[in-house]
């Protein structure tokens, strides 16, 4: 089987790493030809914001890399839609797949189904409920043309049966690692039948498997002397955020407030970094911005930091699974179990404190769910 991955932003070669590594696992253990093969679409191309992870994760070269960058959204997507057919049209893979909620989700997806591809989406299912976001549109596009919806959460799963996907496996309960050893000849998933399968979240095989090595290798702390405990951290490069002034000024007041008596590091994204250069919007004295953090890095300043605010779907979870006090710089959220947990609130909810905290609870699997979806993809796609 030959499976090709298309990647192109930040979190996507993060959530490419586990099933780059599942892969490879399947095939050293089974009798199947299983190739992997990468397309990077180059919609983020500074080191910071594409390289470092591939030299952390130590993920393969890409086998083809579009050269995309950035554009408006119609160039963005028009191009990579373009660029991605005419790869896949040399490589005929036996199935694509596409990750999260970018213009390289969405284009990638498009490319494929197509040409009679079939599209498998990791972290399907999640929805804002806001069609301003870009993301929500990606997500529901994607959604709709895939052939497989490998969804994180519970809530994933609900939100696609209310768009009338009624194939659900396993009743939309958490599948067994070897539910497909046990289930061979379970389901099959097509393009006019799509299977939704809940997985678990590969964010969180990536968050487990990097966490120990953060706190052997990071020196993050050291570099930038802080303390632990005694920072606030800052991520916030949305484009619902940062094209908005008067929104970016609303967010700006509110994390100045929220640090008046702590120190604030920021990780600037270059987005960000554009529209705050050119604004007269102000972030207060004690904040310390930073170049774009690694993976690593990321998660080591994270774990010590005091709070976290951020509009970063990953970073919401990762402070779950770390235990740090996280505020969202948004409106609503994807991942609703960080809010029910107590960790996490909308800063529009926020009163000064968090509420009750839930500990232990394992909104988002194991820790394996690349291992099943890369079962799913052998049993479930015909070749
Ligand atoms: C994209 C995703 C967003 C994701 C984010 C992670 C879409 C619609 N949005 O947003 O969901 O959370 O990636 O980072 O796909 N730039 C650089 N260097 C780079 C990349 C970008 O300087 O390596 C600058 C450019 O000025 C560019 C701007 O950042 O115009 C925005 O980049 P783009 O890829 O269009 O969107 P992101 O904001 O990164």
């Amino acid at each position: 089987m030959k499976i090709a991955n298309i990647v192109g932003a930040r979190p996507q070669f993060i959530k490419f790493f586990p099933i780059s590594e599942a892969i490879k696992k399947y095939a050293a253990n089974s009798d199947n030809v299983v190739s992997e093969i990468l397309i990077h679409t180059g919609q983020h191309y500074d080191y910071n914001m594409s390289k470092v992870f591939f030299d952390e994760f130590s993920i393969k070269t890409p086998d083809y890399h579009l050269g995309v960058g950035s554009g408006s959204h119609g160039e963005q997507t028009g191009q990579i839609i373009q660029k991605v057919e005419d790869v896949l049209m040399k490589v005929r893979p036996d199935v694509v797949m596409v990750y999260g909620d970018t213009n390289s989700t969405l284009s990638g997806a498009l490319a494929a189904t197509k040409i009679h591809i079939p599209v498998a989406h990791v972290e399907s299912g999640l929805r804002s409920f806001n069609k301003k976001m870009p993301e929500e549109i990606n997500r529901i596009l994607t959604d709709r043309v895939s052939t497989l919806l490998f969804c994180p959460s519970k809530a994933a799963i609900k939100n696609l049966r209310n768009e009338s996907f009624n194939n659900v496996l396993n009743n939309g309960d958490f599948i067994s690692r070897d539910y497909f050893f046990y289930n061979a000849d379970s389901a099959d998933a097509e393009i006019d039948n799509p299977l939704v399968i809940n997985t678990g979240d590969v964010m969180y095989d990536a968050f487990l498997f990097s966490v120990n090595i953060a706190n052997r290798r990071s020196r993050i702390i050291e570099q930038l002397q802080l303390e632990d405990k005694d920072y606030n951290l800052l991520t916030l490069h949305r484009a619902e955020n940062t094209d908005n002034l008067e929104k970016l000024k609303e967010i700006i007041d509110f994390v100045n407030e929220i640090s008046m008596d702590r120190n604030l590091i920021f990780p600037m994204h270059p987005r960000t970094k554009k529209v705050y250069g050119s604004s007269r919007i102000k972030f207060a004295d004690n904040i310390k911005i930073i170049m774009p953090l690694g993976y690593f890095d990321n998660l080591m300043i994270l774990q010590k930091s005091a709070l976290v605010m951020t509009d970063s779907g990953g970073i919401q979870k990762e402070a779950y699974w770390l235990k740090v006090p996280c505020i969202t710089l948004r409106n609503e959220t994807e991942w609703v179990e960080t809010l029910q947990s107590g960790w996490n609130v909308l800063y529009k909810n926020y009163s000064g404190s968090h509420k009750p905290l839930v500990n232990d609870v394992s909104y988002y699997g194991d820790g394996e769910a690349a291992v099943r979806i890369v079962s799913a993809l052998i049993k479930t796609i015909k070749q």
